[in-house]
């Protein structure tokens, strides 16, 4: 398989502050989804952020590492270079649906600007048509305005924008968090059939591991910044290897009628205090001395000292 979207050991950090995102290596191939998934706070969205080449402030950086779409060093890129690229070869999508879309602007206004912005401007109509019947929306969506439609078909319309220049890679994060249960199966649904029927590889962004399973078939776990296990779908659910994916798991597993779920004790480390060694030993139950002070690499898909013990 060919990496449409290639990670490279990629630092994030704040100008003179901490760093947030330290050192992760990721893939995505043509006709894959893969999750990244982990508590709110992990670095989840700083991730995409440096993909897109759009922080949510200008001091925070991509400190070192690569970011490679198509082959090509996006960190390397000028700025107006890399603007080019978005929604042209990767599309976008994220967690409110509403905070993206003009209330003034109709459905197909929106779609038509994702083609626009582009320099695509004959035939739009047809185009529009398209792009919403590519979501399974009717054609009469391309006249309604944003509150005239449901979360569900605002995210439909936000994803036939992104889709609309059939870029490469599409960024999707937490696409479904804002959304009821039943509407989000149907937009997951979506990604997944794109993905194997137009080759496009999806990075999905989601801190519920039911999604995942639903919708990828390869999973990134992150904590604090850091990946601690790598595997397929199918191999991470059936024999979770990190202590912290055995948490996050027996914590959505269905425990039975009586039995409270699991929570995992403690939360995130916030990124100016992060404990030394492997991040998460003191979440740990399998600590050891060793975990306190040596950082473990990934050996195998899992980081991790006890992996295996
Ligand atoms: N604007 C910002 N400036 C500095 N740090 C930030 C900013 N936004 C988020 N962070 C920090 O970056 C880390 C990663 O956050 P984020 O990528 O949003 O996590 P996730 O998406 O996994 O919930 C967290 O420690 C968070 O507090
Ligand atoms: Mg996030």
């Amino acid at each position: 398989m060919t990496a449409l979207l290639d990670i490279d050991a990629l630092r994030v950090a704040v100008a003179d502050g901490p760093t947030l995102v330290d050192g992760i290596s990721l893939s995505v191939a043509s006709g894959q989804t893969l999750g990244l998934v982990g508590e709110s706070g992990s670095g989840k969205s700083m991730t995409a952020h440096a993909v897109l080449g759009l922080f949510p402030a200008p001091s925070i950086q991509v400190t070192s590492g690569a970011i490679r779409l198509e082959g090509i060093d996006l960190t390397r890129l000028s700025a107006d270079a890399r603007r080019r690229l978005r929604g042209r070869r990767i599309g976008m999508v994220f967690q409110d649906p509403s905070s993206f879309l003009d209330p003034l602007l109709t459905a197909g206004r929106h779609i038509a600007e994702a083609f626009r912005a582009h320099g695509v401007t004959p035939d739009l109509a047809p185009r529009i048509q398209a792009a919403l019947a590519r979501v399974d929306l009717p054609a009469s969506v391309a006249g309604r305005f944003p509150h005239e439609l449901s979360g569900g078909q605002r995210q439909r319309v936000l994803i036939a924008a992104a889709l609309a220049m059939d870029p490469a890679v599409l960024i999707a994060d937490e696409p479904t968090t804002a959304l009821d249960v039943t509407v989000q199966a149907g937009i997951l649904d979506l990604l997944r059939r794109e993905a194997a029927a137009r080759g496009l590889g999806v990075l999905l962004i989601t801190h519920d591991l039911g999604v995942v399973a639903e919708t990828c078939n390869e999973v990134a776990v992150m904590y604090a910044g850091r990946i601690v296990e790598q595997a397929t779908v199918h191999r991470l659910f059936r024999a979770p290897r990190h202590p912290y994916t055995q948490g996050l798991l027996a914590s959505v597993l269905d425990p039975g009628r009586d039995a409270a779920p699991f929570a995992m004790p403690g939360a995130v480390p916030p990124s100016h205090a992060m404990p030394a060694g492997c991040r998460f030993h003191p979440r740990c139950p399998l600590v050891v001395d060793q975990c306190r002070t040596i950082p473990p690499a990934m050996v195998d898909g899992v980081a991790c000292w006890r992996a295996g013990a």
